[in-house]
């Protein structure tokens, strides 16, 4: 009896060892402890035993029942416990392990260029305002002095949506806008998309200019140089050339293209800007007073100026780009180096 004892505990102790998880545990524990278990049938079967015997056997195996129980709880601690470290071991984290970077955004070179020009002009007491990208034929040209059927359209190869409405081939028409809803003095800078037909290289369908108007008692043609030279050395540098050309615009007299000293040679002549020194930025002039009287304004009392730059090409001079298709084909490859 006693070696069944003893057997029992041995395997008892051993298939516990064996066990991994907590479900087997359970199943050997039922094995040998149960109802059914080992040990259960061991008490049944006392009563065959004699009466010398019976307490000595009861005795033993209370004792192994104690003790096979002791195991399996020792063994259940054990195997918890190792799986909350399997458990903690796979949720570990590596606190050494570099971060993930998220790449920020960068602004279009547009963006950079027209975030200058504002700042220049804000900085010189102009406001920005804005105008409609589709204009009546009356705000892109006539009242800029382009009549119907004048050849001065020539100048500006545009997109009709009907006779009287087009997309605007220049922002000079939020100038009428803004005279029309104010009285002098006008001081107001006006970015936006423009159209025309024509695409190369260096001219695209779509493209954006800035538009200038400045509107006061007494303002001259001095008055336009030295803005123009001001901003120049903000958004070129100090020590940026201006000169300026004698040109024609319909809505202004006299009218003049204005150059910048080549902001890659600084005027010794190179590729950019075809050995001249020169490039070419703006249009300008003074308000002619054709127009001043159109918007209701006397031109005996205020004269003006006024002046319109390709943003693009300002991005593409400042920036080094050669081909301004690539301002607009969103690849990232370029986008993402300004
Ligand atoms: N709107 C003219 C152009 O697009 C530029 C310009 C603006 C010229 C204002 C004079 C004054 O060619």
């Amino acid at each position: 009896m006693e070696e069944k004892i003893q057997s029992i505990r041995n395997r008892a102790v051993s298939a516990c060892r064996n066990v991994t998880n907590i479900q087997e545990l359970q199943e050997v524990r039922v094995e040998f402890l149960g109802k059914k278990g080992e040990l259960t049938a061991l008490l049944r079967g006392m009563g065959q035993l004699s009466a010398k015997e019976r307490p000595k056997v009861g005795q033993l195996v209370n004792e192994l029942r104690n003790e096979l129980e002791e195991v399996f709880r020792l063994r259940e601690g054990v195997i918890s416990q190792s799986a909350q470290a399997v458990k903690l071991a796979a949720e570990t984290i590596d606190i050494s392990l570099p971060g993930r970077k998220s790449a920020p955004g960068t602004y279009h070179p547009l963006t950079l260029a027209l975030q200058e020009i504002k700042s220049v002009f804000i900085s010189m007491g102009y406001q920005v305002v804005e105008g409609p990208e589709i204009e009546t034929d009356y705000y892109n040209f006539e009242a800029l002095n382009v009549p119907p059927d004048h050849p001065a359209r020539d100048m500006q190869d545009t997109f009709y949506l009907s006779e009287q409405l087009l997309l605007r081939s220049q922002t000079s028409p939020v100038q009428i806008r803004t005279m029309e809803q104010q009285p002098a003095p006008v001081r107001i800078i006006a970015p936006g998309r423009v159209y025309r037909s024509d695409a190369d290289v260096t001219h695209s369908p779509m493209f954006h200019q800035v538009e200038g108007l400045l509107v006061d008692r007494g303002i001259t043609f001095a008055d336009l140089k030295g803005t123009l030279q001001l901003f120049a050395e903000k958004m070129f540098g100090e020590g940026t050339q201006t000169r300026f050309r004698p040109s024609y615009f319909p809505f202004t007299e006299p009218s003049a293209e204005v150059d910048v000293s080549c902001i890659i040679c600084r005027g010794s002549g190179c590729r950019v800007c075809s050995q001249t020194g020169w490039l070419e930025i703006l249009g300008s002039g003074m308000v002619d007073p054709r127009v001043l009287t159109k918007v209701g304004y006397d031109p005996d009392q205020v004269s003006g100026f006024a002046f319109g730059m390709g943003i693009d090409r300002i991005a593409m001079l400042k920036y080094g780009i050669s081909d301004i298709r690539l301002l607009f084909e969103n690849d990232l490859r370029f986008l993402q180096q300004f």
